[in-house]
């Protein structure tokens, strides 16, 4: 089946557009109308005149798109594709550490379920993270979850002391500085690129520490020949069709048997799999599946409530 064929004619049929994060497989990111960080995607979804959003990306960039565009129809195309960051933040948990610091402006990062994002005051990404802190007087006192590094990391940058949610996301906690260093002897010239959800040791090692479209505007901008890269391998697709002639080197994770350097729940999405959400997921599902929190009809597989954001078994 010529599935890219296929999918161009479902999407002009249905009014639909295709948006990608960089950290989908490459041929899902040549397909798409939109390729992008966090920030971009969100603010594409909030634009948009398509009926249908299909967001190749994890859950909670559905769900940030659907916030945005409340009457537009949101698919993801494998609903299992979570993230262990969100994941590390339950919401009842969250609303109670709020509650037992009333006196704090809740700040969280985008990759949290919409449950999360009710009891929080501003929604920041890694791009606008350091801007949206620094808007707020020095003696603010801040909370800011779920991600530790990313917390630490606009802490040191900012010189603030916000409270921090104790989570991570697992792809980034995997490099280490050890790898870093060693690939700098390799490679003494190069620019390192780091993701702020890399631990402090890592981002320690950066020549630029940034979002995905950050780190790949710097590559693009930059003099260098050589950048080794701290963050999942699928932004590596767009630095190399941007900049053929510069030499990208992913950072391997710390246990070099596996690759986890690439996000696993991102890498559920297939082209199969959007041909199918397009085909079928537009239909009415025969068995009904509901949240046994909130009661909202779901589809058989959801991995979380669309509305309350609970995790289903
Ligand atoms: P960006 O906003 O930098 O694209 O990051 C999203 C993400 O999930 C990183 O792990
Ligand atoms: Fe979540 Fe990490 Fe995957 Fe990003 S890379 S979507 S933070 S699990």
């Amino acid at each position: 089946m010529d599935w890219v064929k296929k999918i161009e004619e479902l999407k002009k049929q249905k009014n639909a557009i295709i948006m990608a994060h960089y950290y989908q497989d490459a041929s899902i990111q040549d397909i798409a109308d939109y390729v992008g960080d966090s920030l971009a995607l969100a603010q594409w979804a909030a634009k948009t005149t398509a009926d249908i959003i299909v967001m190749c990306g994890v859950h909670f960039m559905g769900e940030t798109a659907k916030i945005l565009s409340p009457d537009k129809k949101v698919l993801v195309p494998d609903t299992a594709a979570g993230c262990s960051l969100a994941d590390s933040c339950p919401a009842d948990e969250f609303a109670k550490f709020v509650k037992e610091h009333p006196d704090h402006t809740v700040i969280s990062y985008v990759n949290t379920t919409a449950a999360v994002k009710a009891v929080t005051d501003v929604v920041v990404t890694s791009t606008n993270a350091k801007q949206i802190v620094e808007s707020f007087p020095k003696e603010q006192k801040i909370i800011f979850g779920p991600d530790r590094n990313l917390g630490n990391y606009i802490n040191s940058v900012t010189n603030r002391e916000m409270l921090l949610w104790n989570g991570a996301c697992h792809v980034h906690e995997q490099f280490s500085a050890e790898k870093i260093v060693e690939l700098k002897k390799q490679y003494p010239d190069a620019d390192v690129l780091v993701h702020p959800e890399c631990k402090g040791a890592v981002a320690k090692l950066a020549d630029k520490v940034a979002s995905t479209a950050g780190l790949l505007k710097h590559a693009v901008k930059s003099q260098k020949k050589d950048f080794i890269v701290a963050t999942e391998s699928g932004i590596l697709h767009e630095m190399r069709k941007q900049c053929p002639e510069k030499n990208f080197i992913p950072v391997p994770p710390e246990d070099g048997s596996c690759s986890c350097n690439e996000c696993n729940y991102m890498r559920l999405n297939t082209l199969e799999k959007l041909y199918n959400t397009l085909k079928y997921r537009l239909q009415h599902s025969t068995t009904e599946v509901v949240c046994p929190h909130c009661g909202s009809v779901l589809y058989e597989g959801q991995r979380y409530c669309d509305r309350c954001g609970t995790k289903q078994k």
